[in-house]
């Protein structure tokens, strides 16, 4: 694993053992867990593995990997996978349920400063973990995202969307909870020059999904009405972009 070394003066959301709530890395895949949970991570993968494609014969990295929920997910299906996260707890756990997958590795770094060389890899994701950042370091993060991936490569973002549930849901959750939602034209900014968005689509219907996972076969094709331009704005609760450089 490589070490992240001394800290710098870097914006880090910290995830250890022993941390409160949501950050106990001991805890953290508890609330993933459950009918209700995996409904909604459903919804959330089928949005992104369409915008990701086919991972056959490719390098993937994912950024702010933490225990390796997507990595679990891609790192078989890829020639090669990377997560790199700044909490050594949280690779430890990816490393755990890597352990009979072939052609991995883990780096113990910054987002800001990806410890890898440009255009090397052919996928480059980070899922539930911009938000967590001020627009400045996001932007900051997305530079680096995009040094790293090859030309043509394909670079998925997640974002908490502060539209979804027609604009009330996310902008109530704004304004009055201090969630990070991003708007439209923060995404924009954030995500800068020198690449191209392909396609944007949103997932997850804000609160009715505690009551949609009862009926998977009904209510996972509508989850689909979130794709579609101006839609994908305002209905879901994560919105996903997908850029190529
Ligand atoms: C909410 S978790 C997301 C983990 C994973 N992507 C997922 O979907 O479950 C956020 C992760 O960001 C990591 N992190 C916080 N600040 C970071 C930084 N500046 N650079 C890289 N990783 C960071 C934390 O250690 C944690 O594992």
């Amino acid at each position: 694993m490589v070490d992240v070394g001394e800290k710098p003066n870097l914006e880090v959301v910290d995830y250890e053992v022993g941390a409160e709530g949501y950050r106990d890395v001991a805890t953290y895949d508890h609330r993933y867990t459950g009918a209700p949970a995996e409904y909604r991570q459903t919804v959330m993968s089928r949005a992104y593995r369409d915008l990701i494609g086919s991972l056959k014969g490719k390098r993937i990295l994912d950024v702010g990997c933490g225990s390796g929920r997507g990595l679990v997910e891609l790192a078989p299906e890829s020639k090669f996978a990377v997560g790199c996260d700044a909490s050594k707890d949280m690779l430890g756990v990816t490393a755990r349920k890597l352990s009979t997958t072939p052609s991995w590795s883990l780096a113990n770094s910054y987002a800001q400063q990806l410890p890898f060389a440009s255009n090397s890899f052919d996928v480059v994701i980070t899922l539930n973990f911009l938000h967590l950042f001020s627009l400045e370091t996001q932007r900051e993060m997305i530079a680096e995202m995009k040094r790293v991936t090859k030309p043509g490569g394909t670079i998925v973002l997640e974002f908490d969307n502060a539209l979804n549930g027609l604009g009330v849901v996310g902008l109530f959750k704004r304004f009055f909870r201090d969630e990070r939602g991003t708007l439209p034209w923060e995404a924009r900014y954030v995500i800068g020059d020198g690449c191209r968005i392909v396609k944007v689509r949103s997932a997850v219907f804000p609160i009715v999904w505690r009551v949609f996972y009862k009926a998977p076969s009904i209510f996972m094709p509508l989850e689909k009405i979130s794709y579609t331009p101006l839609l994908n704005r305002i209905l879901g609760h994560r919105i996903y972009y997908q850029i190529t450089k």
